[in-house]
């Protein structure tokens, strides 16, 4: 294979989950490189479905390495839980890795970021709930508690006494809330600690090691492009970098040994929690989209708002993470439908706008320009190669392909991992189109 990063394209539930497991095959380690709990991978093999939220979806093979790598943040008692469930069913977790040097979510981080919620109340963010600001808030403060520090008793005691007693102000002054008992927080951490032990590693070393070996590695994104905390729809995102860029930071690898960005899109568009949405169909159709593709928040169950493809976006996400090919997914959800919508670029006030915006402001006053494309109206779930599709889902395809600049190398139909239609080899076929002086590209792209 390669060292391959796996991004999402849009705001995150791009399908990513499947795509990492399809690739995984080929992978010998499968890195996460940032954000925690937040994220939810469902990989469903044969009848069992798997939720994960931390552990990469690598792990459902023997044989790969899976790390959570030091750009995560990670919640010890979730993790442990994903642990019980995963031996339960009989797979192995002797190959999951744990970074030293990744912070750790407490349960003040799960409690501020609930509260602060509620306070910005027409402002809020819509977050998961599940402490991930907060807990990378704290990074950045360098007051954070990581791995290495849980992983020696006596320093954590001491650290734990000072950081609960400064967080138990906050909670109990700024939130009115009851305050932690320090004792049972560090007991309950050492706990988990000693669960955690066997797995924790120096990552970027094992990571280099394993670069030296000529193993593949493939670096998993979690949320999306648009979620980014420095090229996302701010304040509307998460508080790491999903973008491929990333994958270097969180993982301890120089982009020297990156050889590939796979991108992965919805054949439509969704977003969880709030902010702008231009695409979003608020009808009967957003519905539609919704129900057919079960469109609920594997975390935290919440429906997902829905609408029509956004090429804008997804330029926008080939560009910042450098996408050199794409894998379209669900494009299964769209059978039912007489003619299919894509914004090809947005109107702000009078002037047409080809580019995202930077400020959510300008982004919020979009209004989204469509291309109307004729429908299929009938099942893909069947097809297994390009020749299968009918005429108009693969047009449909050609055109994002188009619109993008990228070349389509996988396309998803369904759940399972056989609803699938390989168009090119992710890893090894073609790269993304090399523009010359003149902006034209020098290699074609094509979804066929
Ligand atoms: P947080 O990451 O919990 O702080 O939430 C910040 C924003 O990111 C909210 O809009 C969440 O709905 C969104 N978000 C976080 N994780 C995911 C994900 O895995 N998929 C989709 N949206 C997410």
């Amino acid at each position: 294979m390669a060292n391959v990063i796996v991004i999402g394209a849009q705001w995150g539930d791009e399908g990513k989950g499947k795509v990492t497991d399809l690739l995984s095959r080929s992978a010998d380690v499968v890195v996460r490189y940032q954000g925690g709990v937040n994220a939810g991978h469902t990989v469903v093999v044969k009848d069992r479905t798997f939720k994960l939220h931390l552990i990469p979806s690598g792990i459902l093979y023997p044989e790969t390495e899976c790390i959570i790598g030091s750009g995560t943040v990670i919640d010890p008692q979730v993790l442990i839980q994903e642990l019980d469930q995963l031996k339960a069913l009989g797979i192995s977790t002797d190959n999951l890795f744990i970074s030293d040097t990744a912070h750790v979510t407490m349960p003040y981080h799960r409690l501020i970021d609930k509260a602060s919620e509620e306070r910005r109340g027409n402002h809020k963010i819509g977050t998961t709930g599940r402490g991930i600001g907060p807990t990378y808030a704290d990074k950045s403060e360098r007051i954070g508690i990581r791995i290495l520090d849980l992983m020696d008793p006596q320093a954590i005691k001491q650290q734990l006494h000072w950081t609960v007693n400064y967080k138990n102000a906050i909670l109990e002054k700024l939130y009115n809330l009851p305050p932690l008992d320090p004792e049972e927080v560090i007991s309950q951490y050492l706990e988990f600690a000693e669960r955690l032990r066997p797995h924790v590693v120096d990552c970027s070393l094992k990571i280099y090691d394993a670069i030296q070996q000529r193993r593949n590695i493939l670096f998993e994104g979690a949320q999306g492009t648009l979620l980014d905390l420095d090229h996302g729809t701010y304040p509307y995102v998460t508080s790491s970098n999903p973008v491929a860029g990333g994958a270097c930071v969180g993982a301890g690898v120089g982009p020297t040994m990156i050889d590939r960005v796979i991108g992965v899109a919805k054949a439509y568009t969704t977003r969880v929690g709030e902010g702008p949405f231009p695409t979003e169909l608020g009808d009967k159709l957003g519905e539609l989209l919704c129900d057919r593709g079960a469109e609920f928040g594997t975390t935290t169950g919440r429906r997902r708002r829905c609408g029509w493809f956004d090429a804008v976006i997804g330029r926008y996400a080939v560009r910042i993470n450098g996408i050199d090919c794409l894998a379209i997914t669900k494009l299964d959800v769209l059978d039912e439908l007489d003619e299919i919508k894509v914004c090809v670029a947005y109107e702000i006030g009078e002037k047409r706008c080809q580019d995202f915006p930077s400020s959510a402001r300008l982004f919020s006053q979009c209004r989204p320009i469509y291309k109307t494309l004729p429908g299929w109206q009938q099942s893909t779930a069947d097809c297994r190669s390009l020749e299968d599709l009918p005429k108009q889902a693969l047009d449909y395809l050609k055109f994002l392909a188009e619109l993008m600049e990228v070349p389509i190398a996988l396309v998803s139909i369904g759940a399972s991992r056989d609803q699938t239609i390989i168009v090119e080899d992710p890893i090894h076929g073609p790269k993304r189109a090399l523009l010359d002086a003149n902006g034209t590209p020098v290699a074609s792209y094509k979804a066929s």
